[in-house]
């Protein structure tokens, strides 16, 4: 059955929707909850509390077609997209799951039924695997299915045993697992490769296609598997394998989808090599990076960021490669949209982002890849016979030319040479340490202490309580007192006090002893407790005792203002600029915030003026803000803002402030947006490629701030002797002044020069017929030299001129000689003549010469010489 890529994914999740199936869109590629994944990469993973009974929602079947990306792991494999069949970085996988509904029967029914009788696959091209010990299923396939049992294959958990296959699925090193089956298609005899469990099985003539697990059990890191609360089912089935089998192809490469793909890719880069595998990795990579910036991925050196900067720049060398001169990657996205966003809306709305985005990636790469590649290129020379690259010159290009180490395995692929990836590691691993090292001055010594117990929070309703002191830390060590003078580390069994967090500073105060003081500077959390850092000011303090802890109300009030308009704020760059607008970080202190998003350009006057006016807008509106403790689910549904790749506890507190703003936070903050009086914005500035850093005041703070504006406009007034508003004009009328000054002395200096050539005129001598003039014009600006010479050539008619002056210690020489003497003297060899005697040098026409000297003292003798010089040569 031919069919596009696009209507095999509406095909299947339309018959899984008639299967009681609720259509799930596919969740970020950036895992919301999940510190165990770099990036999401099947279809359960956004199912996992689901399938472990952490969750409950109000279907139990679900399908879904979820964009994945496996790159940059451990064991990754960038290195080889493009040039084999199957593999990318990006695919998309189509699913369905049961949350303890059906189980085995019902998973094998449905998958045997869309493949048999919805896409009509020729069931003898299908061979089935199960779990070894799976007589279940095993029998389900062959009575129920009617699957011949020699095309069935039971494969066992045997990994690290003869072959490799293992038919027992994990999602990581924790979390929900179990035995599963898979069903691979028969590509052909045409085509080398053996069945599943068969020693030819990594050929490509079977290839798996969709994999069935039944979820029973949740691995534990110590290895231990926990029973499901139901069993259930997770399904996976690559959506690029299935098309290729529909459109009768073998490599994904050539399915409607990546064919388009590739044709744009191919008049971006200007080639009609259609079959060049540069193509498949350019028409691979434009689809996970696209997905990565649509889902917040930045380019960085890091993490997530690091692994979308290198296949980009994987991308551009290969575009680079086949002859684009210019940036190119970018001008793919406008192909991909047409492609995928149907399935995909994301695609359109962050269109505008991704192409800048990866405009900009690619020019900063562009900048220093020729001359990378120039650097690569004679190392190769110097290699010889030897066939790896060193891991020097790997580093030197990683750290220079920025070329990640699997672009430079790629470059030398060609010539089946491998880079030394240890050596390369080794040097990596100096350079942390001395990042690491050069980071470290000043780190808080709260980060090396261990607590054990907890502190409870008491500080959204209190800002003083008692408290019993649980430890303390003395130089980040534990003591069991400390005496008056002594800094350090107070922790106590509960406190008003906030640890810094999620952006916002910690608190100051007091901790008030029966008989004695500890000022409280800072407060940190550390596991589970939290330090009170600061001085004991008074008395002496013991492990156990009793205090009072309040803290200093005015000025966690002016942090509550700052935190509650940084919500407003983040709404409003939202509505305003776009929904690309992500927090990326925020520093929420009394005096000011700072926060950081992602967006590609400076945000101008007239929008920061409006966001001012919204945020302004919001506070006076007087919204009350509201605290909400629900589950992660509830508090998304109602539309609460969570942040990419942050890990949420499974109950998660919602701030919310009328329709203006609702954020997960556990921060502190007003009663009501009108106790923040006064939004300002200080400053604008742009941080690192594409993050936009805004830094704003509130409250007292603002007032302040414009008051500081106001007496420096006042002062400025007074100086141009205006008032407040007229002091534009005053300043403008004052600089139209100044240059209509400056041109009037322009001028003077000009008539002064002139006149100062016509007294010279008397100065003029003849040498055996021929006028000559030698002047020392002593103190005029040495480029005004050459005006005089000019005058005074057309004035002599027919003479020699030679005119200096020192000015700074420095001399300027100019000799001038009319036409009809030329040949007898060059104003060069003239200028010279003096110049020599003078320290310097010059050089020029024959009619015309200038040189500079630093000896000015020399000047007078220098000049002198001219006369003679000239009597032997006229
Ligand atoms: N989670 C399984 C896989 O990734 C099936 O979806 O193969």
């Amino acid at each position: 059955m031919q069919m596009t890529t696009s209507e095999l994914r509406t095909a299947f999740l339309e018959y899984f929707r008639q299967q009681d199936h609720q259509i799930v869109s596919s969740s970020s590629l950036v895992p919301h909850n999940d510190p165990t994944l770099l990036f999401t990469n099947a279809g359960m993973n956004q199912f996992k509390d689901l399938f472990l009974g952490l969750e409950q929602r109000a279907y139990n079947r679900a399908t879904s077609s979820q964009r994945c990306v496996r790159a940059g792991g451990k064991h990754n494999d960038l290195e080889n997209v493009g040039y084999t069949a199957r593999h990318h970085t990006f695919f998309e996988m189509l699913g369905n799951f049961s949350f303890g509904d059906y189980f085995k029967q019902d998973a094998i029914r449905f998958a045997w039924e869309f493949l048999t009788e919805v896409v009509k696959l020729p069931k003898d091209k299908l061979w089935v695997t199960v779990y070894a010990t799976d007589d279940e299923a095993f029998d389900l396939w062959t009575k129920k299915m009617g699957v011949p049992e020699e095309r069935m294959v039971r494969i066992g958990d045997n990994k690290g045993g003869q072959y490799q296959s293992d038919n027992f699925w994990t999602m990581g090193d924790t979390g929900p697992c179990g035995p599963c089956s898979e069903i691979f298609y028969d590509h052909g005899e045409h085509i080398w490769g053996g069945p599943p469990g068969s020693p030819e099985e990594d050929g490509d003539r079977y290839i798996e296609i969709w994999n069935l697990v039944f979820m029973q059990f949740n691995r534990h890191a110590d290895g231990t598997m926990e029973p499901l609360p139901k069993p259930s089912v997770d399904t996976g089935m690559g959506l690029e394998r299935i098309a290729t089998i529909l459109q009768g192809v073998h490599s994904n490469y050539e399915i409607d989808l990546f064919q388009a793909l590739i044709k744009a890719s191919a008049v971006a880069v200007g080639t009609d090599d259609l079959a060049n595998k540069s193509l498949h990795v350019i028409a691979d990579h434009i689809r996970s990076c696209s997905f990565l910036i649509a889902d917040g991925v930045m380019p960085s050196n890091e993490g997530r960021g690091y692994v979308l900067r290198r296949i980009i720049r994987r991308a551009v060398r290969h575009g680079r490669k086949l002859g684009a001169e210019q940036s190119f990657f970018y001008t793919l996205v406008g192909a991909l949209c047409e492609q995928m966003a149907d399935a995909y809306p994301e695609l359109n709305t962050q269109r505008v982002i991704i192409e800048k985005v990866l405009r900009l990636e690619e020019e900063q790469f562009a900048r220093t890849l020729g001359r990378g590649l120039q650097l690569l290129e004679d190392a190769i020379s110097e290699l010889g016979d030897a066939k790896v690259l060193p891991g020097e010159v790997v580093f030197k290009l990683y750290d220079t030319y920025g070329f990640p180490a699997d672009l430079t395995a790629d470059v030398l692929r060609d010539r089946e040479l491998s880079i030394d990836e240890d050596g390369f590691e080794v040097l990596m691993k100096q350079q942390r340490v001395r990042a690491k090292e050069a980071s470290n001055f000043g780190v808080g010594y709260s980060k090396a202490i261990k607590i054990e117990g907890s502190t409870d929070f008491t500080g959204y309703e209190h800002l003083a309580e008692p408290a019993k002191v649980t430890a303390l830390f003395k130089e980040g060590e534990s003591v069991s007192a400390l005496i008056a003078g002594e800094e350090g580390a107070i922790v106590l069994d509960k406190t008003p006090f906030y640890g810094e967090s999620g952006g916002q500073v910690g608190d100051a105060g007091v901790i008030k002893l029966a008989e004695g003081l500890f000022v409280v500077k800072d407060t940190q959390k550390a596991g589970n407790g939290v330090l009170h850092l600061g001085t004991l000011e008074l008395g002496t303090l013991e492990v156990g005792e009793s205090v009072t802890a309040a803290v200093d109300s005015h000025r966690r009030q002016a942090i509550a203002l700052n935190h509650s308009v940084t919500h407003l704020m983040h709404a409003s760059l939202r509505k305003l600029l776009g929904e690309h607008v992500i927090q990326k970080g925020s520093l929420v202190g009394p005096d000011r915030l700072r926060f950081d998003f992602s967006h590609l350009e400076a945000v101008n006057a007239a929008e920061l003026r409006e966001i001012e006016d919204m945020v302004n807008r919001d506070i006076r509106a007087n919204h009350a803000v509201s605290t909400q403790l629900m589950d992660l689910d509830t508090a998304k549904g109602a539309g609460a803002m969570a942040l990419f790749g942050e890990k949420y506890d499974d109950e998660v507190r919602v701030v919310s402030m009328g329709d203006a703003s609702t954020e997960l936070c556990g921060g502190t903050h007003v009663q009501r947006t009108g106790d923040i009086g006064l939004f300002k914005i200080v400053s604008e500035s742009g941080i690192a490629a594409g993050i936009r850093r805004i830094e704003a005041v509130t409250g007292d703070g603002a007032l302040a701030y414009l008051h500081q504006l106001n007496t420096e406009l006042a002062h400025t007034a007074g100086l141009v002797k205006g008032d407040l508003f007229s002091v534009a004009d005053k300043v403008k009328q004052n600089l139209e002044r100044s240059r209509q000054l400056e041109k009037e002395v322009e001028q003077l200096k000009a008539k002064l020069t002139a006149q100062a050539g016509t007294a010279l005129l008397e100065q003029v001598i003849e040498i055996n017929g021929t006028k000559v003039l030698v002047a020392d014009l002593d103190g005029v600006d040495g480029k005004s030299l050459r005006g005089s010479l000019d005058d005074l050539k057309v004035k002599l008619q027919s003479g020699i001129v030679v005119l200096a002056t020192v000015n700074e210690g420095k001399v300027s020489l100019i000799a001038g000689v009319t036409k009809d003497l030329t040949a007898k003297v060059k104003a060069g060899e003239l200028v010279n003549l003096v110049a020599q005697q003078v320290g310097g040098k010059g050089g020029g026409r024959p009619d015309m010469a200038q040189a500079g000297g630093t000896e000015p003292a020399q000047l007078p003798s220098a000049l002198a010489s001219v006369g003679p010089w000239l009597t032997e040569r006229l």
